[in-house]
């Protein structure tokens, strides 16, 4: 669920538990916009009280929380929908997945810090080799959307580098580490492949085609 679903589930939830609030909500929401309505019909006074940017932190660690509790943890699994056709990129990807999916396998299993590192860090150096093996391949094309490209693969890398430091602040791998793969690796990845890595597959296979005629 994206976090716009999310926010809009459980701001419907807790407007359905907010009816001793509901006076007072209209009144409030009377002299706000629209935005900042919906989120204050999650009937809490902190909530009202807080600024807009904490309000929107504070409805997604609720958000956060009712998931982690409701909703089993979310493994990446590599599905038609992620196929970009070429071999090389394909089969890297499901390496990938699997390095993913170790890793948060680690922290639903108890494993402690040291483990959860361990599996980050394997993550880290798969994620290196691929994204210069994805880099070289579109090199050898001249693919013209590299420098974004190679950007997107700096974003991913600094948000794994940002996960090490958060394992490293904490004492074992929390809910919200596991919420932050989910949404920092998982996510990412599968917005990234059926994107970008689709459009590099799809200019090589044109490329070639031109090339033989
Ligand atoms: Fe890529």
């Amino acid at each position: 669920m994206d976090d716009r679903k999310l926010k809009e589930h459980i701001c419907k939830e807790l407007m359905d538990m907010a009816d001793e609030w509901e006076i007072e909500m209209e009144r409030w929401a009377e002299k706000h916009p629209e935005e900042d309505r919906e989120l204050c019909r999650m009937g809490n006074p902190d909530f009202i009280a807080a600024g807009v940017a904490d309000r929107e932190n504070m409805c997604y660690d609720k958000c956060s929380q009712k998931r982690s509790k409701e909703e089993p943890t979310m493994y990446a699994e590599f599905d038609e929908s992620l196929v970009t056709g070429n071999e090389m990129i394909d089969g890297q990807h499901k390496e990938l997945i699997d390095k993913i999916n170790k890793l948060v396998a680690c922290c639903e299993q108890g494993g402690g810090k040291l483990e959860a590192i361990k599996m980050l860090d394997y993550l880290s150096d798969y994620t290196e080799f691929h994204f210069s093996a994805e880099e070289k391949l579109q090199e050898e094309i001249s693919y013209p959307g590299i420098e974004e490209h190679r950007k997107q693969h700096a974003d991913f890398k600094q948000a794994v580098s940002e996960l090490h430091e958060m394992l490293e602040e904490e004492e074992g791998p929390s809910d919200a580490f596991v919420a932050a793969v989910n949404k920092n690796v998982i996510d990412w990845l599968y917005r990234h492949i059926k994107g970008f890595d689709r459009s590099v597959a799809e200019y090589k296979n044109m490329k070639a085609q031109a090339d033989r005629l």
